[in-house]
């Protein structure tokens, strides 16, 4: 009987020490101990044997049952531990090494590029840059600017006018009173920005202006939303040579160190005298025909392209901020403004100004 409790044991510990997992090992614990296990019986069984072998056998099938509870228990032990450390092994994040990105990360709207671009042009000339309203008084888009009543440009066709009741209360007109129907604007130019900035800081005054602009227009060239940057510079002595020149460096820094300009006679109620400025064609080279001999169509055969509108600020402009230091008779100044769309459709070839604003990742994509 002792050797069958020691047989017991023995087969009991090899079954514990080959047990897997913790399911294994709770249905031994069952097979080995429960109720109906062969060392139950023999315990059960103790009774029956004759009287000088009921204490030995009994206490071998005792100290049989603790053995192989402790060896379930630290079996358990170790599997536990051993998953644990199968799952911390599984986890292990490497935090050192790099992200994966789950999608290609963005980039910038083409449109942000070239303001940029212009921007960092003329910061690197020593101009600040601004920001101002889109929403702006009538005062500032068309009044202050030298607008003369019945100036085309205030005309319902090319302006967005904003509904006054749609305004918050506490604001008012040049005169103090209530806006009417005609006094706030979606801004037609960043224009407006030259007086703000006039009223801002007294001369003199070196400023860019990037900005959302809006008019009633719409076809392959105009949308009723586009970007300019406005500049300004005021000083002792500024000249139209001054303009020339400075608009130059500005060409050749965004078109190509080759570049030429030209200014050509033009009209702006808040500059004078005003001009166009052109830059010599990049794509053909200012000859105005291509390398086969046919007409360059971007610079349609004259080999000049028009940038940009400018001008000598003019007097009665500086009449409006005359109490900020700008006197009339003394002051001298140039100011220009650009489109943005337009300086990235001639730089990237780009036929449409809309494919700027229909948010087709197919065509963005393309600037990244
Ligand atoms: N504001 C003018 C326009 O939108 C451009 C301009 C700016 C012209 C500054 C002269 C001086 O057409």
């Amino acid at each position: 009987m002792l050797d069958e409790v020691a047989k017991l044991r023995a087969d009991a510990e090899a079954a514990i020490a080959a047990a897997g997992d913790a399911d294994v090992l709770e249905e031994l614990r069952v097979r080995l101990l429960g109720r109906k296990s062969e060392l139950t019986g023999v315990l059960r069984g103790i009774g029956e044997l004759p009287a000088e072998q009921r204490g030995p056998v009994g206490s071998a099938a005792n100290e049989a049952r603790q053995a192989i509870e402790a060896a379930l228990s630290a079996r358990l032990a170790g599997l536990e531990g051993g998953e644990l450390e199968a799952r911390l092994a599984d986890d292990a994040i490497d935090v050192t090494l790099p992200g994966v990105a789950p999608v290609a990360p963005g980039h910038l709207h083409l449109i942000t590029q070239t303001r940029r671009e212009i921007e960092d042009v003329f910061v690197g000339l020593g101009y600040r840059v601004l920001e101002g309203p889109e929403i702006e008084h009538d005062y500032y888009n068309f009044t202050a600017l030298n607008h003369p009543p019945g100036h085309p440009a205030r005309m319902v066709q090319d302006t967005f006018y904003v509904d006054p009741a749609t305004l918050p209360d506490g604001i008012v007109n040049e005169e103090g009173l209530p806006p009417g129907p005609r006094d706030v604007v979606l801004r037609t130019h960043t224009s407006p920005m030259q007086i703000r900035a006039m009223e801002a800081q007294g001369p003199p005054i070196f400023v860019v202006v990037p900005g959302t602009v809006y008019r009633r227009d719409s076809d392959a060239t105009h949308t009723p939303m586009f970007s300019q940057v406005e500049g300004l510079a005021v000083g002792p002595g500024i000249s139209l040579a001054d303009l020339a020149g400075t608009l130059e460096e500005a060409a050749r820094a965004l078109f190509g160190p080759e570049r030429r300009t030209r200014l050509k006679p033009d009209y702006f109620p808040f500059t004078e005298p005003s001009v166009q400025v052109d830059v010599s064609c990049f794509a053909c080279g200012g000859t105005g025909e291509l390398d086969d001999g046919s007409r360059d169509s971007l610079c349609k055969g004259t080999g000049w392209i028009e940038i940009l509108g400018a001008g000598m600020v003019d007097p009665n402009v500086f009449g409006f901020v005359r109490k900020r230091g700008y006197d009339p008779d003394t002051t001298q100044g140039f100011a220009f403004g650009m489109g943005i769309e337009r300086i990235a459709m001639l730089k990237h070839g780009i036929p449409d100004l809309r494919k700027f604003f229909e948010n087709d990742v197919r065509m963005l994509g393309q600037f990244s």
